[in-house]
């Protein structure tokens, strides 16, 4: 396989490395990832992550198990295993299926790692599309808030609902980012804000019950957030408290906007109810690595992701379009 780079992710010959972010922002750690059973462990422990990325990591992962001379069966039960990994982000069945399709037409080891390093071009490209159309809708000395981490490291590329605030940030229109800790496993706090700080953009953190008071005070002009699956009406699946923020800034009259790009959609679900919601360890509320702070015994609900409805939608940003509210509730996705 040809070397690839991506912030989290790299291609060497032989080997697939991923940047462990549960470590993050501390420790800069790469685990190898190359055999499907052990990357099946890093995508449900969320060492990788981010649904772009670990449609890109399973591709890699099996074209590198392919390289190493796995048989056919091995290789079929590695995809469907890695396509069972986590259940939200649609990317992961959309890359596996890709790859279980080049198989199944009976392809060479070579058609194998071409399609995989196809997945990981094209993940870039598409960051660079919507950072174009994502960014000109930004206006001059807008202060913007973000949710989770849609970054470079959740991504081959610059990153989704990230790489269109760099793009502002390049253009000379933004203000500040506004960073949103999202609780429960702090992908804002941890990884959005390192990226932040490794761009030199400037950005302010905050926890996820401050948004409403800084959208009060008129603090924030723009919501740009990710998606792991956005259904057929623009409904749109993301990490929990993309819900909320977004129900805020409709009240605040706040331009709210999910950045995806296609591999993102997930026509086969007509609406946000037929989104599977991912459901994560009650360790993970309780706490927060080796500390806890609530009674062991407490009771959990612990949703990995909410679905925003398509009425909270201002725009969709896609590579290829930017649909309104509107032209989703239309079908606009349908006719891209
Ligand atoms: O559980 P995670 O960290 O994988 O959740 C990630 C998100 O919710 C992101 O916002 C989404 O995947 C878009 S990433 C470009």
């Amino acid at each position: 396989m040809k070397e690839l780079h991506a912030l989290a992710l790299k291609v060497e010959p032989g080997r697939l490395w991923i940047l462990d972010q549960t470590r993050l922002p501390d420790e800069e750690r790469w685990l190898e990832g190359h055999e499907p059973t052990v990357m099946v462990g890093h995508i449900q422990r969320l060492s990788v992550r981010g649904a772009p990325l670990i449609g890109v990591a399973a591709a890699l992962s099996l074209a590198c198990f392919a390289e190493a001379g796995a048989s056919e069966r091995a290789l079929a039960e590695a995809c469907a295993a890695l396509r069972g990994a986590r259940p939200t982000a649609v990317n992961l069945m959309w890359a596996m299926d890709r790859m279980k399709g080049v198989m199944d037409a009976g392809a060479s080891l070579a058609d194998l790692i071409r399609e995989a390093e196809a997945i990981f071009d094209e993940d870039v490209a598409l960051c660079e599309a919507m950072a174009v159309r994502g960014s000109a809708l930004v206006q001059p000395g807008e202060s913007v808030l973000t949710h989770c981490n849609a970054g470079a490291l959740a991504t081959a590329g610059i990153g989704t609902a990230v790489g269109v605030i760099r793009r502002a940030f390049e253009l000379g229109k933004l203000r500040q980012v506004l960073v949103d800790e999202t609780r429960p496993l702090l992908q804002g706090a941890r990884l959005t804000a390192w990226e932040l700080l490794r761009l030199d953009i400037p950005h302010t953190l905050i926890t996820d019950s401050m948004a409403a008071i800084l959208m009060r005070e008129g603090r924030v002009q723009r919501v740009l957030v990710g998606a792991d699956r956005v259904a057929a009406n623009g409904d749109f699946a993301n990490k929990v408290g993309t819900y909320g923020l977004a129900v805020q800034a409709a009240h605040h009259g706040i331009p709210f906007h999910p950045v995806a790009p296609w591999t993102t959609v997930d026509l086969d679900c007509p609406d946000g109810r037929a989104i599977p919601i991912e459901e994560r360890r009650a360790e993970e509320v309780r706490g927060y690595g080796d500390l806890r702070w609530a009674p062991a015994a407490s009771p959990v609900f612990n949703p990995a992701f909410d679905v925003t409805p398509v009425a909270l939608v201002t725009s969709l940003v896609l590579d290829r379009a930017v649909l309104t509210g509107d032209q989703l509730r239309e079908g606009g996705l349908s006719q891209l």
